[in-house]
């Protein structure tokens, strides 16, 4: 059933987008509006689908007359690297996708998906909401035709498997897990013992049930939304990455747009943000409880010290190979500090 969904998307996507393409950059909505599309690859049940709903009716309810927002989930346009290729040549005009991805495509994503980079959850969204940290890297791929317009909380990321409790980093010896198609991912792999996967969201499913892999990396949604905790019983919370996921608009696009127009976008982009994060918090409460009671997942919380030992090294490999981020790391360290949790003194990296 998955794989002849799968299909399906695959073909509507390459329809969507020839469409698009052909209706040169989203015209041709009824009445003559501009259709403004956005793609991303989660459930219609997720707080980031929800998110942008809410954009749609912020838009649509102030610029209805010219602008009709269409919001396709579940990878219907593609992957998130497809989407993000077709959000820099302008076939769709937004879509969401993981700081991992980004990384492929500007080195300065790499900040955000080093492992225990944050100290806290409270030090995370403080540093993602600090526009002196995002703002020059938002900006940094401008001249590749696309920008990042704000990020969504994609919470913690943890290991989770069919059948090998994750209890320390010498548990993973061995086993094949899936990590999004990032370098810095497969890096933390190789340091942590595991045999890395890199795969796309979408193909996750399949590769757990028929054994592909032996498990996956990633936060409590995936367990429910995608039906991942059908298959894997251990989750365990290791707390390796709190990776964001950035909405990106196409350049064009939105330098095309008059001020007063473009205001209302920005405005938009504000409303996906504080909805997102609002709807998080109960999404992932919920996951959690789902996942225990009808999927039978066990939540296992182990030492995070040995795990943290073997990734840390990373920060001063990472820096070393890109020296322009050192400011905004240094940025993030002062905000773990004013956010460590009690009893710690919030630094994470070899500062
Ligand atoms: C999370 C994240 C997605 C990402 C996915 C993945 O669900 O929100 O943006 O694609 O992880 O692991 O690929």
């Amino acid at each position: 059933m998955r794989g002849i969904y799968r299909a399906l998307s695959l073909s509507l996507g390459t329809i969507l987008v020839a469409s698009a393409l052909a209706g040169c950059g989203g015209s041709g909505g009824a009445g003559g509006k501009r259709i403004v599309r956005i793609g991303h690859n989660q459930a219609t049940d997720h707080p980031t689908h929800v998110a942008l709903l809410e954009f749609e009716g912020y838009v649509e309810g102030r610029l209805g007359d010219r602008y009709e927002v269409e919001v396709y989930p579940s990878e219907l346009l593609g992957s998130q690297t497809d989407m993000v290729q077709l959000t820099q040549t302008g076939a769709i005009d937004f879509c969401v996708a993981s700081n991992s991805i980004l990384e492929t495509f500007s080195d300065n994503y790499t900040l955000f998906n080093m492992p225990y980079l944050f100290g806290s959850a409270e030090a995370y969204h403080a540093s993602m909401d600090d526009q002196d940290i995002t703002g020059p890297i938002f900006d940094s791929t401008k001249k590749a035709g696309f920008e990042a317009v704000t990020w969504i909380d994609a919470g913690t990321r943890n290991f989770y498997t069919v059948s090998t409790p994750i209890e320390s980093p010498a548990d993973l010896k061995g086993l094949k897990i899936r990590v999004q198609q990032s370098p810095t991912n497969v890096e933390m792999m190789r340091l942590l013992g595991g045999s890395a996967t890199p795969m796309g969201f979408g193909e996750v499913y399949t590769a757990l049930q028929s054994k592909i892999i032996d498990g996956a990396e990633n936060n409590e949604m995936a367990l429910t939304s995608n039906g991942h905790g059908d298959v894997c019983k251990f989750y365990s919370y290791d707390m390796h990455q709190m990776i964001p996921d950035i909405l990106i608009g196409n350049c064009a696009f939105l330098d095309g747009l008059p001020p007063e127009e473009r205001a209302v976008f920005e405005e938009g982009f504000q409303v996906v943000n504080e909805v997102e994060r609002r709807e998080w918090t109960k999404a992932v409460e919920a996951a959690k409880e789902r996942a225990a009671n009808d999927q039978g997942v066990q939540f296992l919380y182990p030492d995070t010290a040995p795990f943290q030992e073997i990734c840390l090294p990373m920060h001063q490999s990472i820096l070393g190979q890109y020296p322009d981020l050192k400011p905004f790391y240094d940025a993030i360290q002062a905000h773990n500090k004013a956010y460590a949790p009690e009893g710690t003194e919030g630094g994470q990296g070899n500062e």
